[in-house]
């Protein structure tokens, strides 16, 4: 990774946060791009300090074209290319379909699916040029098997799926491959607050017994961002112990 730029979408905390860290722990140069943008500078901060790499945190929204594009110039500018792309932006709006309001539902889709295509079409004219790069999407296991109270979230994940395929053919003649990981129940702020019985029905889903970290996510993204991952394109991993197969 020494010498790569890497560019993590939502990457101010999170499981983004997690990923940010370890491509930079392996010597890639990192931009994090968020709307929130002090997160993002301070993140950004910490791991220029912590890992020696140089690191741009910038405001960027990912369902505005002008906004990625005018992040992108300045990233170019200032790295000169990029290498990587993680499209990890996402949020939830959850409830069951008939109560779900239309808002609720354009901004899951525009964030978690348009999101990914607008930082896709930006990133990939770089990589083009370049011949050369790696896109990792950030999907989820229920854009694989479903669930009640995400249908707008399901959607926007099997979308997400989709568009990595297309993306991948489209780009592989140019040397740019595009791979999705759909993790699956992953510890955060939020699964922290469940209580012992809400964790214990989710762990007896999960064939491996526990909920996965943020970090076996990024493990996965590392891999697929690297030229360890050379002949694989057009990919989705489940990071979900065991739960989809
Ligand atoms: N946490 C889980 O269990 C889980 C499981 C499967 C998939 N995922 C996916 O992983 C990704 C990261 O999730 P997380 O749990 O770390 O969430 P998080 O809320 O901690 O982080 C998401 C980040 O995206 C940023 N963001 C939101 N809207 C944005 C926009 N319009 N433009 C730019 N940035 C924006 C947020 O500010 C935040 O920093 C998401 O795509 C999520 O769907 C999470």
């Amino acid at each position: 990774m020494r010498g790569k730029t890497a560019v993590i979408t939502g990457g101010a905390r999170g499981i983004g946060e997690s990923i940010a860290k370890l491509l930079a722990k392996m010597g890639a140069n990192i931009i994090i791009w968020d709307v929130l943008e002090d997160q993002a500078r301070a993140t950004a901060d910490a791991i220029a300090r912590n890992h020696g790499v140089k690191t741009l945190g910038a405001a960027a929204d990912v369902t505005r074209e002008a906004s990625v594009e005018a992040a992108l110039d300045a990233a170019v500018k200032e790295f000169g290319g990029i290498d990587i792309l993680v499209n990890n932006a996402g949020v939830t709006r959850d409830g069951l379909l008939i109560r779900m309001k239309e808002e609720d539902w354009d901004l899951v889709l525009s964030i978690n699916l348009k999101g990914v295509w607008i930082c896709t079409k930006a990133v990939a004219r770089v990589m083009l040029k370049a011949r050369k790069g790696s896109i990792v999407n950030i999907a989820s296991v229920v854009g694989v098997m479903g669930n009640a109270g995400q249908a707008n979230y399901s959607a926007s994940k099997a979308g997400v799926i989709g568009l990595t395929k297309t993306s991948a053919r489209e780009f592989a003649a140019r040397g740019v491959r595009v791979n999705a990981v759909a993790p699956g129940f992953i510890r955060t702020a939020m699964t922290d607050k469940l209580s012992d019985e809400q964790r214990g029905r989710l762990q007896s889903m999960i064939p491996l017994g526990e909920l996965g970290t943020p970090d076996d996510v990024a493990d996965a993204v590392a891999f697929l961002a690297s030229d360890r991952a050379r002949y694989i394109t057009g990919q989705t991993i489940n990071i979900d112990g065991g739960m989809v197969m």
